[in-house]
Parts: structure tokens; sequence; C-alpha cells
């Protein structure tokens, strides 16, 4: 019989949902599985599992983030993950992807269907459920930096207007652009071992970024609050973190810097980073 021949033909709104058909009408399914790491808290005393979904990558968009849409709308509504912008900007889709911490929204999907894509929660974390990181102790050493502008005599009474030369305001490229999805902490072994004490990578990154802000008035408190054995000196310059930033930021280089800054090496008139270097 004589073979039935490929065609490809465009479907949905965007046109990138694109078939393969065969002229008898059957359709070629480029099926990719998917296997998600999945824990109920309301089964404590059953233990985490992998759990594997096939997913037709000719009806899906080209994302993770949009294939664990597709699973969770079609398949299993009982998945549970964090997203919002899907677009790289909230951070709430941060998730171990094929091994690598990244945004589940701007990761595209292997389409090699004949390997399985792991996927697991950010690691080292308690997990609230299936893909979602308790955050809370994160979030809680985040504000312990306390990561807003602050003045001397500020008056609470009249709104002031700071104002910061293009200069000042340019060392913040490289450090602002942070979305705290927490995949730089999550890397690095010593946040793994120390999560409690040592601040990681994230929360360093956004301290340095209040302590050069030419703005603020209190980098000297900031850095005390920071000069102990654990909150800093965990460092070990492994970089992990700015190898996995999914933003492309170097919160490795960030840390460095508060060392010298710890250390007296650099004052705080003269410019204390490359900002160039800290978008690789
Ligand atoms: S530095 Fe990068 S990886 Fe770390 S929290 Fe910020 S955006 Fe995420
Ligand atoms: S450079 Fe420091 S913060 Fe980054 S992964 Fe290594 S030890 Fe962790
Ligand atoms: S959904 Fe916002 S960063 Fe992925």
């Amino acid at each position: 019989m004589k073979e039935a021949m490929l065609l490809r033909a465009a479907v949905g709104a965007f046109g990138q949902h694109v078939r393969s058909v065969h002229t008898t009408g059957a359709v070629a399914a480029r099926l990719k599985t998917f296997s998600i790491y999945r824990w109920n808290p309301d089964q404590p005393d059953k233990k985490p599992t992998m759990q594997e979904y096939k997913v037709d990558l000719d009806a899906c968009a080209p994302m993770i983030l949009d294939a664990l849409i597709k699973i969770k709308n079609e398949i299993d509504p009982t998945l549970t993950f964090r997203r919002s912008c899907r677009e790289g900007i909230c951070g709430s889709c941060s998730m171990n992807i094929g091994g690598v911490n990244t945004l589940a929204c701007i990761s595209k999907i292997d389409t090699d269907c004949s390997k399985p894509t792991k996927i697991y929660p950010l690691p080292h974390m308690y997990v609230v459920k299936d893909l979602v990181p308790d955050m809370t102790n994160f979030y809680k050493q985040y504000t312990s930096i306390q990561p807003w502008l602050q003045r001397e005599n500020e008056s609470t009474k009249v709104r002031a207007q700071y104002l910061q030369s293009v200069e000042d305001r340019a060392k913040l490229d490289g450090l602002y652009e942070c979305i705290l999805c927490a995949c730089c902490s999550t890397s690095c072994p010593s946040y793994w071992w120390n999560g409690t004490k040592y601040l990681g990578p994230a929360v360093l990154m956004q301290a340095y970024r209040w302590i050069i802000d030419s703005r603020d008035e209190k980098s000297a408190e900031r850095l005390g609050r920071l000069s102990d054995s654990w909150s800093v000196y965990r460092c070990h310059t492994i970089m992990n973190c700015t190898r996995t930033c999914p933003k492309g930021l170097n919160p490795g280089r960030a840390i460095a810097e508060i060392k010298k800054l710890m250390s007296g090496l650099a004052k705080k008139e003269e410019p204390r980073l490359d900002t160039a270097a800290l978008q690789k």
C-alpha cells in the first residue's frame, strides 16, 4: 500500500500549533512525557512520587509552563504549581526543570520525545504541594535586609523626592532586575546546608543593591547587620547562583563586593561595582 504522505497543517489562532496530519486523516501525535514531582499535604503518610503525563507537543504551546497548564486543564486538575505573569517577570514559576533551577514560563520544552522531561520543585526547600515550595524563610530573610530606601531624619509628614545622578543610577543595573525567584539561592550548596543562617545569593544581592544606592543613608547600618560569620561569609564563591539565574544576573559578584566593603577594601564614595560585569 502506498505510504500516506505527511502534511503540515497550521492550526490555532497564532499559527504556532502545527499538527502532523496524514492524508488518511489520522493524526501522528508528538507525545512528550513529563515526569513531575507530586506530594499532597492532605496525604502526609504517602511518600512523594513522580507522575508521568503525556502531552501532544503539536497541540501545546512551546514553553514548559504551557505544558503544565495544559496538563492541569486537560489531564489532572490536582497538579499544583505557581505562575502569574508567564513572561519571566513575577518569579512565581521557578522550579527545577531537567536538573536546572529556572522559570517554567521562559523555558522551552525539549522537543526530543524519546526522553522525559523531569520537573521538581526548587531543591532543598520545604514543599507546600507538588511544585510549590515554601518561601517563608526566603521572604523572612529578604525582610531582614530592610529592602526599602532609608534616610537620616526622614520626615513622615513630607513626601520628599530624592534625586540620583545618571551615573549613580547606573550602579544599580544588574541588581534591580532581580525578580526574587530564588533559583539562585536554591542552587547554592551553602544555602542548602545553612539556609536558616546564611542569607543566600538572592537576598544578599538585594542587600548590596540598597548598600550602594546613593540615595540611601543607612549603608553602615546595613553592613553592620551583615557582619557575623553566617549571613555573608558562608558564600564560598562556587558561583552556582550566577550560572543558574534565569535573568542573567550575577549575585556571586554582588556578594564578593559586599565582602570587599565589609573588609574595608572599598569606600562608599568610590565606584564599588563593575556594573557591566554584573550583566553576564
Ligand atoms: S538573582 Fe536571579 S536567580 Fe536569584 S532571585 Fe534574582 S532573578 Fe532569581
Ligand atoms: S557564589 Fe556563593 S552564593 Fe553563589 S552559589 Fe556559590 S556559595 Fe552560593
Ligand atoms: S509566570 Fe511569572 S516568571 Fe514565570
